[in-house]
């Protein structure tokens, strides 16, 4: 840490301190967990220290693997199966991104430890219901597999099964595959990702087996509320074929944005502003992640883990302390428009 970060820190916990800011702990937000309703159901699979990550997953029934898909843009094709094939999925723009290393194409089948390119594409810009490590400091992508692995990154809602899978999957990791995986996704250059949407309703929508939001079919509207949903820009090639070119829209309540950039650039004298450490532009510091057009709901979720505590962060927790729920959507939805 540098003097500059030490001495920011200790003046946030004296404000914390002097304000008495307190964690609140209501029911998290279902819809940025990937469900219409509070829990308790539906249960997540049983998931131990011993398990093999896989198992601790929620299984997905694929569709019929012989026609062959071609891509918008891609000299490749691939069966529904390939692209989504858990150790070694379908790769349709190697152009975009460097050579991956073996962790990140394939995994380790021997421990049943899925691909990081399944769930997070292999340009690491993921969706949604995961994460985004694209782009991000090495250092800090380092440091959030060191707390899934020891502990203390875990979701609020414990239905969330694929961060169960996430937190076994680094605690089998050696020390030199988190290297190379967290060397390979900084190094890669983000790509325009999150298109936002104020709005007053939304189209309806189901959340999938691990939570992503896709729209019914028809063209049924409800109101927004006070949520966001953050669906596929083409639910079909996202949710099918996992086209790693397109990208989310989020649907935001009105007056988000303009309640978000208060709260982001100025604290809105609830918070402090965001800019102090993760850089002017949103786009990180030193090892401090950038925050800049990244998925709402992922925003949202982690904002509402650090408030709970389950993950635990020192410096973001007396920037959550105050926060409401509308609050963090505001935000959310400010940084997803940046
Ligand atoms: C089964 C799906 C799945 C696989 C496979 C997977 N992840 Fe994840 N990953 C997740 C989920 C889910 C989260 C986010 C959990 C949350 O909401 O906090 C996540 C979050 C992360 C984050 C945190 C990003 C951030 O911005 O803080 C990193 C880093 C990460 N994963 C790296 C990896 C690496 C490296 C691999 C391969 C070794 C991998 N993941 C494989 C599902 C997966
Ligand atoms: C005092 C410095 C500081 C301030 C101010 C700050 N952050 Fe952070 N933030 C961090 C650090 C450091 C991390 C990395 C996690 C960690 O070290 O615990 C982080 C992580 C995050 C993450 C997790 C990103 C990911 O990829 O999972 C989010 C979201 C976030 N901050 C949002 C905000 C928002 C929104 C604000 C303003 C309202 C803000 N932060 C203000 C230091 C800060």
């Amino acid at each position: 840490m540098t003097a500059m970060r030490l001495l920011t820190f200790a003046l946030i916990s004296v404000w914390a301190a002097a304000t008495g800011v307190h964690g609140q702990a209501p029911v998290p937000p279902p819809w940025a967990y990937g469900y219409n309703e509070p829990g308790p159901e539906p249960a997540p699979p049983a998931c131990s220290k011993e398990m093999k990550p896989q198992d601790c997953a929620r299984r997905q029934t694929l569709r019929p693997m012989d026609v062959i898909h071609k891509m918008p843009g891609s000299i490749r094709t691939f069966t529904e199966y390939q692209v989504h094939y858990d150790f070694g999925p379908g790769d349709w723009f190697p152009e975009d991104h460097p050579a991956m290393p073996e962790i990140v194409a394939r995994g380790r089948e021997s421990d049943k430890l899925r691909a990081c390119s399944l769930c997070h594409y292999p340009n690491g810009h993921g969706r949604p219901e995961n994460g985004s490590p694209a782009g991000l400091p090495s250092e800090y992508i380092l440091q959030q597999l060191q707390a899934f692995r020891n502990g203390t990154r875990r979701s609020a809602d414990p239905r969330k099964a694929n961060s169960n899978e996430m937190i076994q999957i680094a605690r089998f990791l050696s020390d030199a595959e988190m290297k190379e995986a967290a060397a390979y996704f900084s190094a890669i250059k983000r790509r325009p990702w999150v298109e936002v949407k104020e709005t007053d309703t939304v189209p309806k929508t189901r959340p999938g087996v691990n939570g992503l939001f896709l729209p019914l079919p028809g063209n049924d509207t409800e109101p927004i509320g006070k949520r966001i949903i953050e669906v596929p820009q083409n639910p079909e090639t996202t949710e099918r074929l996992r086209n790693p070119r397109s990208g989310w829209l989020a649907y935001v309540p009105t007056g988000s944005l303009a309640r978000g950039a208060e709260l982001v650039m100025k604290g809105g004298g609830k918070t402090i502003q965001c800019t102090l450490c993760h850089g002017a532009d949103l786009n990180g510091m030193g090892a401090v992640p950038g925050l800049a057009d990244r998925q709402a709901s992922y925003i949202v979720r982690q904002l509402y883990d650090m408030q709970a505590g389950t993950r635990e962060s020192p410096m973001m927790k007396p920037v959550v302390a105050k926060l409401t729920e509308d609050d963090m959507i505001a935000i959310a939805a400010y940084l997803a428009s940046k």
